[in-house]
């Protein structure tokens, strides 16, 4: 244990916080760059009520880096001193800097959707359709509309679906629209559906056709969303790739240093 009183602290704050993979990926890459005697990365449950003290802990004990996980997304945002433009345009904060007491909100979840998708295809004028217009879906939506997508998001809960479009632009439908997501080159699943019961899945096996990209942003286990493509011989992402491509980012403004990815996305797996 290399750990010192020079050390600096990173951490995930969450509620419920212990499913995490965060602290396994950032201390391996801190390891193999052979900095974790530098910065050490925990994990930290947080009621959302406490935020405003959290917060104060942050800046009296400098800590250096914090990754937001549910439900902390939007509510750190009014607690800190500078908020970046993507940050402020997909309406959530899932990483936090402290810049020698300046504590700057930034996103990069959209990355997390991006990176994944640019290694396999291009996403102008592409048709990509979200299913699901939580947190997910609007870095999602921002990811693909900034690169130039048509975008078409399916929720459960219409009005949902309609607020993100407003913003994003595209078309918005309730579920039972699903029949015409058979017309997108890209899916991407960002509810929930699938994350406790990998039985589940949000798209019927019949919408998926051979020549679309599905994308789940639900990590673990491989869910029946990413089986009933892989069947149908489509290509797929999986959640995995967005957990990592969102830390990669997260790791270079938390270190300074580049992140070792294939460490990372090892220990992931
Ligand atoms: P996150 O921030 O992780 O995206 P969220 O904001 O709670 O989480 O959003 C969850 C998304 O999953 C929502 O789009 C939700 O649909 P509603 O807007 O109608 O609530 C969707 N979702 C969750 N459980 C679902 C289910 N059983 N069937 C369909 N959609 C579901």
């Amino acid at each position: 244990m290399n750990i010192t009183a020079k050390t600096k602290i990173c951490m995930v704050i969450g509620d419920p916080v212990a499913h995490s993979l965060s602290p396994q990926m950032h201390n391996a890459g801190y390891e193999a760059l052979n900095i974790d005697n530098q910065y050490i990365y925990v994990g930290c449950k947080v009621d959302v009520n406490d935020i405003d003290d959290f917060i104060k802990g942050v800046r009296v004990m400098k800590i250096q880096g914090i990754s937001c996980t549910m439900p902390h997304k939007i509510a750190v945002m009014p607690y800190l001193d500078e908020i970046n433009e993507v940050a402020k345009k997909i309406g959530a904060v899932n990483t936090i800097v402290n810049d020698n007491g300046k504590l700057i909100g930034y996103n990069t979840d959209w990355l997390g959707i991006i990176t994944p998708l640019e290694k396999i295809t291009t996403i102008k004028n592409k048709r990509v359709a979200l299913i699901g217009a939580g947190g997910a879906a609007r870095a999602a939506a921002y990811a693909v509309t900034s690169k130039g997508a048509n975008l078409t998001i399916y929720n459960r809960t219409l009005e949902k679906a309609q607020k993100l479009v407003e913003i994003f632009g595209g078309t918005a439908f309730r579920l039972d629209g699903l029949n015409n997501i058979t017309n997108a080159d890209i899916i991407i699943n960002t509810t929930s559906v699938g994350l406790k019961n990998k039985n589940e899945t949000i798209l019927p096996k019949k919408f998926i056709t051979k020549n679309q990209i599905l994308f789940d942003a639900v990590y673990g286990n491989e869910t029946q969303f990413l089986r009933d493509a892989k069947e149908k011989g489509t290509q797929t992402i999986a959640g995995v790739e967005m957990l990592l491509c969102q830390g990669v980012e997260q790791f270079k403004l938390f270190t300074g240093h580049d992140a070792p990815v294939d460490v990372m996305r090892k220990i992931l797996l």
